[in-house]
């Protein structure tokens, strides 16, 4: 397998626009090259991020043709100068007249062929938000649509796991990737990318680019829904997704302990400042069914999740309940909705699935809304 020091050595033949080795320009991040897998980025200023895309398919073309090298995901960041506001053009350059707007700050369009794009977002991690992410995927898919699953959650990729995926994306012509398939679910997640024990600091515009990248740059086909696994939280890089990705709208995932509902409040008050709109909040964990005797003990104050959607005017689209058997199936790689499917947590992602559905339908807004599917 291709180590750090063989992908440095095959950069060094990729020119930076001024004709040197892009090895010598202290542009690049760290290498992580892994199992084959090879990421890194490329950090530029704000104005010359154009300049650079060539410069930037070359080294991923130059890592991609290494022997040992199975796939290679190279981000092209464009950086602010400190202090300048969000939204302001970036400053000329080098004399070269006009500013463009780095390639982090535009919206990105979604895949052509995917009529809607929903957002799972969480407050924080740890609330259940890539399971029901999956549950909420083949949920729809249950219902006759066409899925597709983006692991945005590049902290913490789960897809590979939730869905048993290994392997690698193929390449097509033209640096484009073949999207894996699991359960029916078309996927993509940088697990596939980077190997998923590979720690790896991500700032905001980075995530935006690697997720640019798995939008564009991935054949999804044609798809009813598409479920993005957010990273979680409410930061700088959540905060960007929502605003540049074409968001039919988001969902967001709490359990009903009090300091995950203040998280969860961020979530929806961050898509509301974006104006996504907000398909409803869906409670996880909401109350535990004991498996010996089957009695219901709502030990985390059940029923949070629903009064806050309330108060906040944001629907509310179900609850989920604490069960070792989501816990099991979903570690195991054999999602509850896809493995039990006549089985009681079934139902209710289905039936949490017909919601979002039906919301959707309701506000499609600029894109088309999904076809509607009569449950059998
Ligand atoms: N409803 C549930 N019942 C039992 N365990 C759950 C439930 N939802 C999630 N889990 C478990 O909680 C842990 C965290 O879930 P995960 O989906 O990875 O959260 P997140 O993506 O928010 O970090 C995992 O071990 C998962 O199996
Ligand atoms: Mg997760």
């Amino acid at each position: 397998m291709a180590t750090k020091e063989d992908v440095l050595k095959a950069l060094a033949a990729v020119k930076s626009p001024d004709g040197t080795p892009i090895t010598g320009t202290g542009k690049l991040s760290d290498v992580v090259a892994s199992d084959g897998k090879v990421f890194f980025s490329i950090t530029v200023d704000a104005g010359v991020v154009p300049q650079w895309e060539p410069v930037r398919k070359a080294a991923e073309a130059a890592v991609r043709a290494m022997p040992g090298v199975k796939s290679a995901m190279v981000a092209l960041t464009g950086e602010r100068a400190a202090g300048a506001p969000r939204a302001a053009p970036a400053p000329p350059q080098g004399g070269h007249g006009h500013a463009h707007a780095p390639r982090g700050e535009r919206p990105v369009q979604g895949p052509p062929g995917v009529a809607a794009i929903v957002a799972v977002a969480s407050g924080k991690g740890g609330v259940g938000k890539s399971t029901t992410a999956v549950n909420l995927a083949l949920g729809l898919r249950d219902l006759g649509l066409k899925v597709g699953v983006l692991d945005a959650d590049i902290y913490g990729p789960s897809m590979p796991k939730l869905l048993a995926i290994r392997g690698r994306p193929e390449t097509l012509g033209g640096n484009r990737l073949k999207p894996m398939t699991g359960y029916g679910l078309t996927v993509m997640s940088i697990g596939f990318l980077v190997a998923e024990d590979t720690p790896m600091i991500w700032r905001g515009p980075m995530v935006m680019s690697a997720l640019t990248q798995m939008l564009r740059e991935v054949e999804w086909g044609t798809l009813d829904v598409m479920i993005v696994d957010m990273p979680p939280g409410t930061g700088d890089a959540q905060l960007t997704i929502a605003q540049q990705v074409p968001l039919a709208g988001a969902v967001i995932v709490s359990t009903p302990q009090d300091l995950a509902l203040i998280d969860a409040r961020r979530g929806v008050e961050m898509f509301k400042r974006v104006n996504v709109p907000l398909l409803g909040i869906i409670e996880n964990m909401s109350y535990f069914v004991c498996p010996k005797c089957g009695e219901r003990h709502d030990i985390f104050g059940h029923g949070g999740a629903h009064a806050e959607a309330d108060k906040l005017g944001v629907p509310f689209l179900g609850e989920v309940p604490l069960h070792m058997a989501i816990r099991e199936t979903s570690d195991a790689g054999r999602p509850v909705v896809a493995t039990e499917p006549d089985g009681p947590h079934a139902k209710t992602y289905r039936e949490i699935a017909a919601r979002v559905r039906d919301k959707l339908g309701a506000k499609g807004g600029a894109r088309a809304a999904p076809k509607i599917v009569i449950e059998a």
